[in-house]
């Protein structure tokens, strides 16, 4: 008996753990994933074909939400820094983190129960960061020391991540629904990024993480659903 008790407690745990999260390669288009509680038990880790060596990156997505405290939205990780790319909104501002240093933008818009349409930019040779939320295009600041995006990443969607595949905090958790989320490996110019931002048709799809045809793993509560279903067509991007 004594003997069989590892193996029984062993049995549980990966049950409980296989019930809880699940991996895939499938395409997003026209869904969202839904985050419905303050838990850093609900979580999305999207997984990209290869480690990374970028000089700039570009991260676009849509999110939705009723909260105005501090929620993240998209957090990559490398060995590095635990904020390597890090996006995250409250209802004052926009705070993006570039290796771990972090920058505040001003005065752009976070609309309660609509879509917000969001790319950030970084690039290693200027050192420039700027962000575009719906209709407006923040200043460019700089931020981080000038160095690449190195080594195998950990991105979360609506969870910051306090160590490299480490822990979650607490108080920057997002509720809500995240989607059209993309990845490039470069600065896209500002004319591609309003093509985006409008969702017009046939806008540039990620070449590093693409929305279309993503590799994810989900947990707990957090689940993807229908964008037609859970939000009305009339609140898209103009
Ligand atoms: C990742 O690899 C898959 C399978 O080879 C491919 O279909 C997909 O387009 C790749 N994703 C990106 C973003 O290049």
């Amino acid at each position: 008996m004594k003997r069989l008790a590892p193996y029984v407690y062993f049995v549980v745990c990966c049950g409980l753990a296989l019930s809880q999260t699940k991996t895939d390669r499938k395409s997003l288009r026209e869904k969202v994933i839904t985050f419905p509680e303050l838990t850093t038990s609900s979580w999305v880790k999207l997984h990209p074909n290869e480690s990374m060596d970028l000089s700039a990156a570009t991260v676009c997505l849509r999110f939705y939400t009723d909260q105005l405290t501090t929620s993240c939205l998209f957090s990559l990780a490398t060995p590095s820094h635990p904020q390597d790319f890090s996006l995250s909104a409250d209802s004052k501002h926009y705070m993006m983190y570039i290796h771990s240093a972090p920058i505040p933008f001003k005065g752009l818009s976070l609309k309660i129960n609509q879509w917000n349409s969001v790319c950030a930019t970084w690039d290693a040779t200027s050192g420039l960061a700027q962000m575009f939320v719906n209709e407006a295009a923040s200043i460019r600041k700089m931020v981080g020391p000038k160095v690449s995006f190195k080594g195998a990443p950990v991105i979360t969607l609506g969870q910051y991540q306090t160590l490299y595949d480490g822990g979650f905090q607490q108080s920057s958790i997002f509720t809500g629904f995240i989607s059209d989320v993309h990845v490039h490996k470069e600065v896209l110019t500002a004319r591609q990024i309003k093509t985006y931002i409008e969702a017009k048709i046939k806008y540039k799809l990620g070449d590093y993480i693409n929305w279309h045809n993503l590799k994810y793993t989900i947990a707990g509560s957090a689940q993807v659903e229908e964008k037609q279903h859970v939000t009305y067509a009339k609140d898209e991007p103009i």
